[in-house]
């Protein structure tokens, strides 16, 4: 099924998520197994629950975004993060484009760390440890700043909107 988004000045958006404790429990699963569609099917590369009105430690991201059009076009996995938090990260940052299925039509660029590893637990509850580098790394901040309450808006200096043709 594919979940409705919410938007920009919703309320659950702004909220710090719950941490998840029970894995064995088919509304969560089901959940996953939707949003992982819904992320597709609106060009995302990330999505968490907060943006399907679920105030969740929850998100699903593409499990390499380098080769996404592969992963929308030929299957439909997606790699699951629940309670995750970044453990490590580089010194350096950059700054790159960024927009939110959550805030649509606006882009800024966004400073971020290029490397980050962050810890997570799977939709069956094991730890598990991932690093990624440019924009692995990014969606991992993006998605987990989601589950504190923050959107890329708060941390773009510059915003520009982008009208559909
Ligand atoms: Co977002």
């Amino acid at each position: 099924m594919i979940l409705p988004l919410v938007r920009t000045d919703h309320p659950v958006l702004r909220r710090g998520a719950d941490m998840i404790t029970r894995f064995d429990d088919p509304a969560l699963q089901k959940l996953i197994d939707d949003m992982i569609p819904t992320m597709y099917e609106r060009d995302g590369i990330g999505l968490a629950a907060p943006q399907v009105n679920y105030s969740l430690r929850l998100a699903v991201i593409v499990p390499d975004p380098d080769r996404y059009e592969e992963y929308k076009k030929e299957s439909r996995e997606g790699t699951v993060l629940i309670n995750p938090r970044i453990i490590r990260h580089s010194f350096r940052k950059e700054a790159h484009e960024e927009g939110c299925l959550s805030v649509p039509g606006i882009f800024g660029p966004v400073r971020r760390y290029m490397s980050v590893t962050a810890e997570y637990q799977d939709r069956n509850g094991q730890t598990h440890t991932i690093k990624g580098t440019g924009l692995l790394a990014r969606v991992l901040q993006h998605e987990t700043d989601h589950l504190n309450g923050t959107l890329f808006i708060d941390k773009s200096t510059r915003l520009y909107k982008v009208t559909a043709l």
